[in-house]
């Protein structure tokens, strides 16, 4: 279900793009003289040198946004990535709670995990990796065994986006995808804006145009450990969601078309419950995916109320999650190895961190039954996510 929204909202965003450029480069380029010595631990930014590099011919960077409570977002044009969010816990000390890499090469290195990335064209997995749209079947490169899996090979979080600063707390990035790139048709011309607000909340909005028509499910698959990057595993982080069903998988994480009601089963998480209290039960599902990797559907909701709540045991860091989609991929970091350098130098050590994925649901364009997820010409996808910050 693609919503189509007013033309005028969206001149409005381009305006306001426009004459405030200047601010957020003075302000970045001022937080990249402070950092040069930074590289680290929980509470401490990325070095800014540790993203300036040429990829594919163009210039990555880090860019910080910033609001009026002290609080402080870092994003790379590198996959358009989320690499530090640096929040207040419960006594006021600032942690930042994406946990990731801190550096280009170090995002390179661990691709396979999608750190921070924007992910498209297709959030998730795309079954035998092919689809018919219009009676025209297109195939696309697998790379989850049979599967396309987060946009195929060569997705959105390995392109160097554009960058369009707009103002101190807000970061505008484009990417024009040409028509076959991964196999999907159409030129796909995306735009995500990131905005931290004073709220404490990253507010992220994703548009895209086409000019034939195709598939598209856009997406964020930052990493969040509310204790803090590096402050070991996710497991006893409460979390609440607002769904009565998931889409179970076959054994290759495709759903089966099927819904299944969480009642009775470890996927009940509409009371807030410790992540770790029912991972290893015997069910089936949780051995599919080594634990939760799940799409969860959301019931009935508006962008006013959350449909997601995750708080960190230690740090007392409650995240909301709001969203106009209607699924959400819980991932426990199952696969995560320990295999990759995050911040301050640590290892990515299994459940160490974990992604809450908005999104339409996986092989949406295999299953008529699930929530469209065609974008015609004409047709505007615009979508929006927040994730809201506190502590308690
Ligand atoms: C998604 C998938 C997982 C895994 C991660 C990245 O959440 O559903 O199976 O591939 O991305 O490692």
């Amino acid at each position: 279900m693609i919503n189509i929204k007013s033309k005028t909202f969206f001149a409005a965003m381009l305006a306001a793009g426009l004459f405030s450029v200047t601010a957020c480069n003075q302000s970045s380029n001022k937080q990249s003289t402070n950092m040069t010595d930074s590289t680290t631990a929980a509470g401490q930014l990325p070095a800014a040198s540790n993203f300036e590099k040429t990829v594919d011919g163009k210039q990555t960077k880090l860019y910080i946004l910033k609001n009026s409570k002290g609080v402080q977002l870092a994003v790379t044009n590198y996959g358009g990535r989320m690499v530090s969010l640096m929040v207040p816990d419960k006594d006021g000390k600032m942690v930042d709670v994406i946990a990731g890499p801190g550096s280009v090469e170090n995002f390179e290195d661990a691709k396979g995990n999608y750190y921070g990335a924007l992910i498209g064209r297709f959030g998730n997995r795309i079954g035998n990796a092919k689809f018919t749209l219009e009676g025209k079947e297109y195939k696309l490169p697998a790379n989850n065994g049979p599967n396309t899996l987060h946009g195929g090979k060569e997705g959105f979080d390995v392109k160097v986006w554009d960058v369009k600063p707009v103002d101190d707390h807000t970061l505008e990035l484009s990417y024009t995808s040409a028509d076959g790139e991964q196999g999907f048709p159409g030129t796909l011309k995306t735009t995500v804006t990131y905005k931290l607000t004073d709220e404490n909340a990253v507010e992220i909005s994703y548009n895209a145009t086409t000019d034939k028509a195709t598939v598209v499910n856009l997406t964020s698959h930052t990493y969040y450990n509310l204790n803090g990057n590096g402050a070991g595993s996710i497991l006893k982080h409460k979390l609440q969601l607002d769904a009565d069903q998931i889409t179970p998988v076959d054994k290759t994480l495709i759903p089966t078309g099927k819904l299944n009601a969480v009642q009775n089963t470890p996927f009940d998480f509409r009371k807030a419950t410790e992540i770790g209290a029912r991972i290893n039960e015997g069910d089936e599902q949780l051995k599919f995916g080594q634990g939760y990797d799940h799409n969860f559907v959301l019931n009935k909701h508006t962008l006013q109320t959350p449909i997601a709540t995750l708080q960190g045991d230690k740090s007392g860091i409650v995240m909301e999650v709001f969203t106009e989609e209607p699924g959400i991929q819980f991932y426990s970091g199952n696969f995560m190895k320990g295999d990759f350098k995050f911040k301050g130098d640590i290892k990515d050590d299994n459940r160490t961190a974990l992604a809450l994925e908005t999104q339409h649901f996986p092989d949406s364009p295999n299953k008529p039954s699930f929530p469209s997820t065609e974008l015609k010409p004409g047709q505007t996808y615009k979508t929006t996510t927040i994730y809201k910050f506190s502590a308690k």
